[in-house]
């Protein structure tokens, strides 16, 4: 079966076209709608539907030859990512997302191989200037793809554990890139004034440049620490969607343009959010210790004197039923316990009894962006008292008990206090100024970012060990 067999379905270049924009309207409704949890499903819909319209109306047009190579592709494709999608835990998403980048980046690389190997006609009737144009774009998505393609493979090895995640910081690697960046920038001129189409030599610029830009993504990510990777992963986003860009001018897709362009510039907006949030230089991350050496969290911080006061379930019952207002501060350790659910349920009883309670939210709390609204929402905690930690962090002053759920380095003072830290300018939630805090965790072992915590050791601080679900259990049963 024949895409011009369907003659019916067919679509012209202007049809097309609408349903282009149809489409990228909704993609631009899609990324308004996931900036807010209320309306996040909204967003997520309109991405749905967004996409459909431009899958379907891509295969309806007569471009298409023939069924018999995209449709399987396109179901094997569907099936492989529905299972790895339903499959994947909360925890492990970043490797996913990683994944589904390198395949941008392979698909860039490929197109623009293909594109370069028979340009369309539109290309080859545009005289010198038209070609010259296609193959600086080639050039241009080639490299981004291939950069996109192994880096994030490098990532994905990386958060899954099977590469190591410390820093390969190899003597003169800042030279070494740079050297890479300029022989791709060199060779770009023989290949674009070289002859025209079908030129061998053009091809072999094009597949040395390749392998030197595979070469440039797996340093520039092998160079980076763990604990920055998922800024990495935000970044590779940003290429992929640059990636996409190039590709669709390759192909002068105009959707594919703009929907690269939105993720490019959304992944960009997100790399620089959590760097912030994170106390990173984006510059530090992109270029594995541009400038100020490694970009992996130093040894470092002052070593915590002081005891832990432990505290039972009933007596953290006791506190919480006299108190006016609690703030709830969900941390990594709420997702590893899974008890959003029994947390949900408690703040519901406190909330029966007059208790104002509220959600505190750190922008990196958990292992990804949006990580702890995703759990709550999915425990039902009404969106009004889940507050952003600069529109809560006032507050702590007036509140009678901070509950500190599996967080840590989100809670951890030495952040403001101490210059040898190496969480030191990271914005946190300053936990320690309500009248008790009471926290949950199952020992006095460091979080993500391997520093003692002072607030632990806080005369104003109680430690509730145990797993956050037993414990969150016991309190459910004392209300
Ligand atoms: P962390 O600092 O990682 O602390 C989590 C705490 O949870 C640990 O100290 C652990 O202590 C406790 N915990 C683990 N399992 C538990 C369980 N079953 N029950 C009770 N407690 C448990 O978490 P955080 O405060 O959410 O901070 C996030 C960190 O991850 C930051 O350093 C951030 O920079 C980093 N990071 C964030 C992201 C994003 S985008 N969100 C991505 C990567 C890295 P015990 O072992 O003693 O129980």
């Amino acid at each position: 079966m024949s895409g011009t067999e369907l003659a019916v379905l067919n679509l012209s270049g202007t049809e097309l076209a609408v349903l282009y924009l149809v489409a990228a309207v909704l993609f631009i409704l899609s990324l308004g709608g996931l900036s807010n949890q209320e309306t996040a499903r909204r967003g997520n819909i309109c991405g749905i539907v967004g996409m459909t319209i431009a899958l379907v109306g891509t295969l309806l047009h007569p471009h298409v030859e023939s069924y018999w190579l995209i449709g399987p592709a396109i179901l094997a494709g569907a099936v492989i990512g529905a299972i790895l999608a339903i499959r994947v835990v909360m925890t492990a998403m970043p490797q996913l997302v990683a994944m589904l980048h390198s395949f941008v980046g392979l698909a860039a690389v490929l197109v623009g191989i293909a594109s370069y190997l028979s340009p369309d006609e539109s290309v080859t009737s545009g005289g010198r200037a038209a070609i010259m144009v296609h193959e600086i774009e080639i050039w241009v998505g080639v490299a981004v793809g291939a950069i996109t393609f192994t880096g994030s493979v490098i990532a994905w090895g990386k958060l899954r554990g099977s590469i190591s995640g410390s820093p390969l910081l190899l003597p003169g690697r800042h030279a070494i890139n740079l050297v890479m960046v300029v022989a791709v920038v060199v060779m770009a001129f023989p290949f674009v004034s070289g002859e025209p189409v079908h030129d061998p030599m053009g091809l072999t610029y094009l597949l040395i440049m390749t392998a030197i830009t595979f070469v440039l993504g797996i340093h520039l990510v092998m160079a980076i620490g763990g604990a920055d990777m998922p800024v990495v992963v935000s970044l590779l986003n940003s290429y992929s969607g640059w990636a996409a860009a190039a590709a669709g001018f390759m192909l002068s897709n105009d959707l594919l343009i703009v929907t690269g362009a939105l993720v490019g510039s959304s992944g960009a907006i997100l790399s620089y959010i959590m760097c912030r949030a994170m106390n990173r230089s984006i510059l530090n991350v992109a270029f594995g210790g541009f400038g100020t050496g490694d970009s992996t969290p130093v040894e470092g911080g002052e070593e915590v004197q002081g005891e832990a006061h432990p505290i039972e379930a009933a007596a953290v019952c006791d506190l919480l039923k006299a108190s006016k207002e609690v703030i709830i501060v969900p941390g990594y350790g709420l997702a590893v316990a899974r008890a959003q659910h029994l947390v949900n349920e408690m703040a519901n009883k406190l909330r029966e009894d007059g208790i104002k309670v509220r959600y505190a939210i750190h922008p990196v709390a958990g292992r990804l962006p949006g990580h702890m609204n995703v759990l709550l929402a999915e425990a039902g905690v009404p969106y009004d008292i889940v507050l952003e930690m600069d529109e809560i962090n006032a507050d702590f002053k007036h509140t009678s008990v901070a509950l500190v759920i599996g967080a840590n380095d989100v809670a951890n003072p030495s952040a403001e206090t101490d210059a040898t830290s190496p969480i030191y300018g990271m914005p946190v939630l300053k936990v320690w100024n309500a009248e008790n805090v009471i926290v949950l965790k199952r020992s006095m072992a460091s979080g993500y970012a391997g520093v003692q915590n002072p607030l632990f050791f806080l005369d104003n601080t109680h430690m509730l060990f145990g797993d956050a679900k037993d414990s969150i259990g016991q309190l459910v049963s004392g209300l």
